[in-house]
């Protein structure tokens, strides 16, 4: 399993209409659009550079993953998504090669895609997400 892109590399922040205007000051980008994905406790604004996305990621409430990553480290990179072709045959590459996986299957994430998340443990202390893009 070999990724083609990287997707979008994400930081979480505070408030996201504060961190979209200042992303935008200092780098002049739009978001493309931003959706609430409940499942993942979260609001993120997809900002494309390249053939890439700055993913802005704001906690729904202090309860959540990304909630308690701000309490614990402060806003800052959160991860990095790999898009690769297929995400159930990059899974099985993984536990074969015994990596530490979050999701065992895959969910949905945002833009309908399917997403995983591999355990920091697997790679350097980065998550990574891995992300399959529906069918256009
Ligand atoms: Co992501």
């Amino acid at each position: 399993m070999t990724p083609y892109n990287i997707d979008h590399v994400a930081i979480a922040v505070d408030d996201l209409d504060e961190a979209i205007e200042r992303h935008r000051q200092l780098f002049g980008a739009e978001p493309l659009w931003r959706e609430v994905v409940a499942d993942q406790g979260v609001e993120e604004a997809m900002i494309p550079i390249g053939g890439s996305f700055v993913q802005l990621l704001a906690p729904l409430s202090g309860d959540t993953p990304v909630g308690r990553f701000l309490t614990k480290y402060g806003e800052g990179l959160h991860h990095i998504a790999y898009a690769v072709p297929d995400i159930a045959a990059a899974l099985q590459d993984l536990r074969g090669e015994g990596a530490r996986l979050i999701d065992e299957t895959a969910r949905t994430g945002g833009r309908g895609a399917k997403i995983a998340f591999v355990h920091p443990a697997a790679f350097a202390g980065t998550l990574i997400e891995l992300v399959e893009l529906p069918d256009e």
